[in-house]
């Protein structure tokens, strides 16, 4: 297929917060920079653009629709109506690319006014939330994004994870890094990637700028697009 039309991205960035009371939450040292590296990337590849993010420190890319959230439960709430199919733009022109730290758990209980040390106990139970890319996979081919692209970070050597990740999550492809290595991972502006594929095959990046790679995933996005 030669058709090269702009495609409708929609990528998460950022951490989410879990509150636990007004003033204290669960959250991760997520700054958002790959997700917003993206949606820059796409946009400036000619691509519709919404950019879900959660607290982040960062400039709405020009030309980006972008929606602020702050819980894994808003973001999951944020991607559903941002994918939904419109009228002469098929699911096969959307691609998913989750780039966001989500957060797995959340407080079971949000208290409305700050809770007191000597109210607390030592212990916080903790409910878990759901799984953004599971729950868009379980949603009808003709209704989902038929480009899907998720991130692992790991500690340590990530690809075994991320091809678990793949598969459990239908995913097209894994963008895998390990945090702990120098130059990639939370609050630096490169990364050192690689790419994991549902068969199995995989391509190391080397260490590039943040926008090098998100330029990268634009292009696989299109590419993976064209062959649906
Ligand atoms: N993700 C999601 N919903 C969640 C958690 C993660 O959609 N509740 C997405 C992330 O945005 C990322 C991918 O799933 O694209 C992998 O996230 P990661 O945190 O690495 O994996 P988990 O599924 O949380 O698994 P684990 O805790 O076992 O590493």
């Amino acid at each position: 297929m030669t058709d090269r039309s702009p495609l409708r991205f929609v990528v998460t960035a950022g951490p989410t917060r879990e509150y636990l009371d007004p003033v204290r939450f669960l959250s991760n040292p997520s700054t958002g920079r790959m997700g917003f590296a993206v949606a820059r990337a796409a946009r400036a590849a000619g691509h519709e653009v919404t950019l879900i993010a959660g607290p982040v420190a960062l400039k709405t890319p020009k030309g980006v629709t972008r929606v602020d959230v702050v819980s894994a439960r808003d973001m999951l709430a944020a991607v559903k109506a941002a994918i939904v199919p419109r009228k002469g733009h098929g699911q096969d022109r959307t691609c998913l690319v989750m780039t966001a730290a989500v957060a797995d758990w959340r407080p079971a209980e949000c208290a409305e006014r700050k809770r007191k040390k000597g109210e607390m106990a030592d212990t916080l139970k903790l409910v878990r939330n759901p799984d953004i890319l599971k729950t868009v996979n379980e949603i009808p081919a003709v209704r989902r994004p038929a480009v899907r692209i998720g991130f692992a970070a790991e500690t340590g050597e990530p690809t075994s994870e991320a091809a678990r990740k793949c598969r459990e999550k239908g995913l097209d492809c894994v963008v895998a890094n390990d945090v702990t290595a120098p130059g990639a991972g939370f609050g630096v502006k490169t990364n050192q990637v690689t790419l994991v594929f549902p068969d199995g095959t995989i391509e190391a990046l080397p260490l590039m700028s943040k926008d090098a790679v998100a330029r990268r995933l634009v292009r696989l996005a299109a590419n993976l697009a064209e062959r649906k």
